[in-house]
């Protein structure tokens, strides 16, 4: 009965694609020579025509012979072509769903130009080329586009209604522009399915949040590679359902009071590369509820910024990598340490470990403490992670060999049985002092060094031997029982 089901609604998700795809009509491309120096194939859901090293009127020839005929041109990718004006009614009576026109000198998309596959095509790809504004009138009429490309040109300002009529758009990246200039009204009509904006690689000087405001439905909105040098509250208001922003790789020197407040739905925040020295209290006020990627590396952050951090009881990766920390505070964790399962913060200046700083980091996983000024890592800092850790790197630090280090043997072949190859491959060294030489700490001499050897058991080893030995006499009763 079940499987009669099946069979009908299987057949009801075929008919449904052929329907898409008219898949009732042999796909069969033209013979080789007609559309040359074009190419064919043919793929699952329709042609695949490729046309490269040509120009336009050797592409207008191709494009007449494909005229006409019952073939969907699930693909027409354009690249690396001499075609500075895509002309009018160059696809009539075609049938294109994606359509690439890539490095190729494009400047003028006419007007009617795509007028004719507005009502099929889906994506529209023109990067690298030459345009120098958006071709909104050639791009009114494409009313099923789903992601427009226009990566790598030379676009330096978006008009009023740049998109307009793009009404079903939910991608539009625009990374590496020279855009500078943004009208309050240019993502007009997009407001309604957008999800994914990338403005990255252009010469933003703020964020332009009037023209923003409006993309209630955008979930990443991405800004790095511009020239922002401050953010202020209210830049991101009305991005109701953004969940990731990309700000890294600019020139923010502040992160200021609440100015994220209206991103509540955030889960990632990328902020690295810039020149942040100062992150008020206040900074990541309204995130509490959500966000658990926050990256600050290579900054120039001076100490971790605990009372910012506190409220965001969510936080699972936390990246400070190349910044200028010196020591960890003894309540550096308080209060948000819980939930982080991600510390990075190589490339420091961290000296010294003290205390109990690591104490609340309860779902630690990976600690990378890498190149900073470490001569000693003491087993009491790292006791409390040692048995949620399942990758420490501490290398290039200027370690001392003491016995204080027996933790990191010992824990190192406690992970041996976690087939943690990746740890295992990565050479730990110390320096004895008296001899002048390194030891790999994996071979730390301890009976030579006159150390205290310890027996570690600890406490979550034994506790996981008790589970396995219970799980063991639990199947064993089970296995009688199920005998009788
Ligand atoms: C762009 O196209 C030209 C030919 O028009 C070609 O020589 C060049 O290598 C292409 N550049 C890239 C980056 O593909
Ligand atoms: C760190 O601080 C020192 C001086 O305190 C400064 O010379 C150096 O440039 C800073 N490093 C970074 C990455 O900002």
């Amino acid at each position: 009965m079940a499987r009669v089901r099946m069979v009908r609604w299987t057949w009801a998700v075929l008919a449904g694609l052929c329907a898409l795809a008219t898949c009732e009509v042999q796909q069969q491309c033209p013979p080789r020579g007609e559309i040359s120096p074009c190419s064919c194939s043919v793929k699952k859901n329709g042609l695949d025509v490729l046309c490269e090293f040509t120009d336009q009127q050797r592409i207008s020839d191709a494009m007449g012979v494909l005229k006409g005929k019952p073939f969907v041109i699930f693909y027409l990718k354009l690249r690396h072509n001499n075609l500075k004006k895509l002309p009018g009614f160059v696809f009539l009576g075609l049938d294109i769903r994606h359509l690439t026109i890539h490095n190729s000198s494009l400047s003028v998309v006419e007007e009617a130009s795509l007028s004719s596959i507005g009502k099929v095509l889906t994506q529209l790809d023109v990067s690298q080329n030459s345009l120098t504004l958006v071709p909104s009138a050639a791009f009114k009429s494409l009313h099923h586009l789903l992601i427009l490309n226009m990566n790598h040109n030379k676009v330096n300002s978006l008009h009023a209604k740049a998109f307009q009529g793009l009404d079903t758009l939910e991608i539009l990246t625009l990374y590496e522009n020279k855009i500078i200039s943004i009208d309050a009204d240019a993502f007009v009509g997009l407001e309604k399915k957008l999800k994914r904006l990338n403005l990255g690689g252009n010469g933003l000087t703020s964020v332009p949040q009037k023209s923003l405001a409006l993309l209630e439905t955008l979930k990443k909105l991405e800004m790095q590679e511009n020239r922002l040098s401050e953010i202020r509250e209210g830049d991101f208001e009305g991005l109701k359902n953004l969940d990731s922003l990309g700000l890294a790789h600019n020139k923010i020197r502040q992160v200021p009071p609440r100015v994220f407040s209206h991103l509540t739905l955030l889960t990632s925040l990328e902020m690295d590369g810039n020149n942040i020295d100062t992150i008020d209290s206040d900074a990541f006020a309204g995130l509490e509820e959500n966000l658990q990627y926050l990256r600050l590396g290579d900054n120039n952050i001076h100490t971790i910024p605990t009372d910012a951090l506190k409220r965001l009881h969510r936080l699972r990766h936390l990246d400070l990598r190349s910044n200028n920390i010196t020591f960890i505070a003894e309540d550096a964790f308080f209060g948000y340490g819980d939930s982080i399962t991600f510390l990075n913060l190589q490339k420091n200046d961290i000296r010294t470990l003290n205390g109990m700083i690591f104490e609340n980091l309860n779902s630690l996983e990976t600690l990378n403490l890498q190149n900073n000024k470490l001569m000693h890592v003491p087993e009491d800092v790292m006791e409390p992670i040692l048995d949620t850790l399942r990758v420490v790197d501490i290398m290039d630090n200027p370690l001392l060999c003491d016995c204080e280090l027996q933790w990191y043997k010992n824990w190192l072949s406690n992970l041996k049985d976690k087939d943690d190859e990746m740890m295992q491959k990565k050479r730990t060294v110390c320096t004895m002092q008296y001899e002048h030489r390194e030891y790999s700490l994996q071979s730390l001499p301890l009976e030579k060094m006159e150390c205290v050897i310890k027996s570690y058991k600890s406490a979550a080893n034994e506790a996981r031997w008790s589970v396995l030995k219970q799980t063991a006499i639990g199947a064993f009763v089970l296995a009688r029982y199920i005998y009788l």
